[in-house]
């Protein structure tokens, strides 16, 4: 393969309810366009993603995703480097899509595939918009799917440090949102539910492991929501939906954070990294950016777009396997349940 100047990847990222598609120059960590089709309000009907519907949105998405990608960076097919999609984890029937006309594409173009781990996308996302970020540094992936602590040693070698018992935090947030009879996704309504609240909000305990690993646990904070509720409703009352969101999301949240400060204890780290759709929290941000200020800790979150489901963020770290002489085969399948 001869080498190029440029490390321009295409990246797919389809493992769930959002067809995206971006051009990002790896080695600049320059994003030079990133479209994203959402599946939000045709799922929103069903409470949440419908996987037989989204795989068919998907189908006829992303060739016009892709197109568009293209056309907004302004690089021909015969530039690029190669073709990133994620290959998981995430739902089955939406991955095969993505990942089929990457091959697809790389394949009429002779150009070098990549399957890339969904979890690593959201791991490095923060580089493209933080040119002081580097190695080694405490992440923390919080997505409608997982949880979970990594010390990121280089690109390729993290350790895991904590993941999720039960719930992932997203999914809690998506619960808990049902219970309340907020709309989907459950995340940004929660949130919005609770800036609406004037007062301390409502009382949840922290949820903390007896053995004290890192783990999460999102039960027992699920349950006491329920519990309120079913109480309030016992004693005649509606609950108060703005206080409630309030005390889970405070809950919810400050385990995430001190489970993040301790690890950055135990691993002498001074950089955190948030990644993941729940990343896009508001009050996480804000509290853990305190925490980690008063703790003499960097902290370096990505912006909103680039915390949710994107290409960017898979073309990225299909470009830094291409600079590691890394490729695919073309046999490669997806994997649903694909770890990190
Ligand atoms: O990373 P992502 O877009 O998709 C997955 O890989 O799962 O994350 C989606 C999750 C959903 O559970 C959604 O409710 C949650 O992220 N989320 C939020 C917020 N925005 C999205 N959770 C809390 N607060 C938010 N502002
Ligand atoms: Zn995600």
């Amino acid at each position: 393969m001869q080498a190029r100047a440029k490390n321009l990847v295409l990246g797919i990222e389809s493992s769930c309810d959002e067809m995206a598609a971006a051009v990002v120059e790896a080695r600049s960590r320059q994003i030079l366009s990133s479209v994203v089709a959402s599946q939000i309000e045709t799922h929103r009907p069903f409470g949440g993603v419908v996987p037989e519907v989204a795989s068919r949105q998907h189908l006829r998405d992303v060739g016009r995703v892709c197109a568009a990608a293209l056309q907004e960076s302004g690089v021909a097919l015969a530039d690029l480097a190669g073709v990133a999609a994620t290959c998981g984890p995430g739902l089955a029937g939406s991955l095969l899509v993505g990942l089929g006309y990457a091959k697809g594409l790389a394949y009429f173009a002779g150009l070098p595939f990549l399957g890339v781990n969904h979890l690593e996308g959201h791991l490095l996302a923060a580089f493209l918009e933080h040119e002081d970020l580097d190695f080694p540094f405490v992440g923390l992936v919080v997505s409608g799917g997982h949880s979970s602590l990594y010390l990121a040693e280089a690109r390729g070698r993290q350790r895991l440090l904590a993941s999720t018992r039960d719930d992932a935090a997203g999914e809690a947030f998506d619960k808990v949102a049902k219970m309340l009879g907020l709309s989907y996704p459950g995340g940004p309504a929660v949130q919005e539910a609770a800036e609406a609240c004037a007062g301390a909000g409502v009382s949840f305990p922290l949820a903390g492991m007896k053995d004290h690993s890192l783990d999460f646990s999102y039960s027992g904070l699920k349950t006491s929501v329920l519990w309120h509720i079913k109480a309030c409703r016992a004693a005649g009352v509606e609950p108060d939906v703005a206080a409630v969101a309030k005390g889970f999301q405070a809950a919810a949240t400050d385990v995430l954070i001190r489970n993040t400060l301790k690890a950055c204890d135990q691993e002498g780290c001074h950089r955190v990294v948030l990644g993941g759709g729940v990343a896009a929290n508001a009050r996480l941000r804000q509290a853990l950016g305190q925490r980690c200020q008063e703790k003499g800790i960097t902290l370096f979150c990505p912006s909103i777009p680039l915390c949710m489901d994107n290409a960017a963020m898979i073309a990225y770290a299909g470009g830094l396997r291409l600079l590691d002489g890394e490729t695919s085969g073309f046999d490669l399948s997806v994997s649903p349940s694909l770890g990190f």
